[in-house]
């Protein structure tokens, strides 16, 4: 989970267009806002993609998709612009994978996808999600309402952790 010291970065970054890219909806989340985050711990919770040498190159977040049983979890995420083509974000959707099924109750993870963002299809598609259909017009995008895929990993794909352990949880 994002640490306090990481909530104006996480802010800057996700009302950047140039991070969060031309697919997804424009947003507008003050200081005030992202510190709320930690009280709020149910709704979006973002972790900072940091890469071995230190350097914060994106994030990647999870979220509660309303449901009468509360079992299922949505996940998104964004890189700054230097950092993509180089397999990170796909490493760490494996991690949050592997986090949720290992922390988590839930029997499926689930994204969607703007249909004209080839990069993030493939993200899923590597990481073993399935993609399960066309959510139409299910995004405004600088003002016209987009078709989106949805995608989903269910626990039984998924079977074993392939990055995460139970032990590094627990570390
Ligand atoms: C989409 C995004 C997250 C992909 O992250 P990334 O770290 O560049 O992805 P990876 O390097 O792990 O790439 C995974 C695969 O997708 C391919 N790919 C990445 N970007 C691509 C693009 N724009 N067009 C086509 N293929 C692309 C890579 O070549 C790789 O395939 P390969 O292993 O067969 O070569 C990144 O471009 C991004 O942050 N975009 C803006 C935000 C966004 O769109 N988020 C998703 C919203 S649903």
């Amino acid at each position: 989970m994002i640490e306090k010291e990481d909530l104006p970065l996480f802010a800057e970054w996700f009302n950047k267009p140039e991070v969060t890219g031309e697919y997804n909806p424009l947003h507008q989340m003050s200081r005030t806002e992202a510190e709320k985050i930690l009280e709020n711990p149910n709704e979006l919770k973002p972790f900072i993609i940091e890469k071995k040498d230190g350097s914060k190159i994106g994030f990647v977040a999870h979220f509660y998709v309303l449901h009468v049983a509360g079992k299922l979890l949505e996940i998104g995420y964004s890189l700054i612009p230097d950092e993509r083509g180089k397999g990170y974000c796909t490493e760490a959707v494996l991690i949050m994978v592997d986090y949720l099924f290992l922390s988590r109750d839930v029997i499926r993870v689930q994204a969607t996808t703007d249909v004209r963002n080839v990069g993030s299809q493939k993200v899923l598609e590597k990481a073993g999600f399935k993609k399960e259909g066309t959510i139409r017009k299910s995004i405004l995008i600088r003002g016209d309402w987009r078709d989106a895929y949805l995608y989903s990993i269910l626990r039984e794909e998924w079977k074993v952790p392939k990055i995460l352990t139970k032990a590094t949880l627990q570390s």
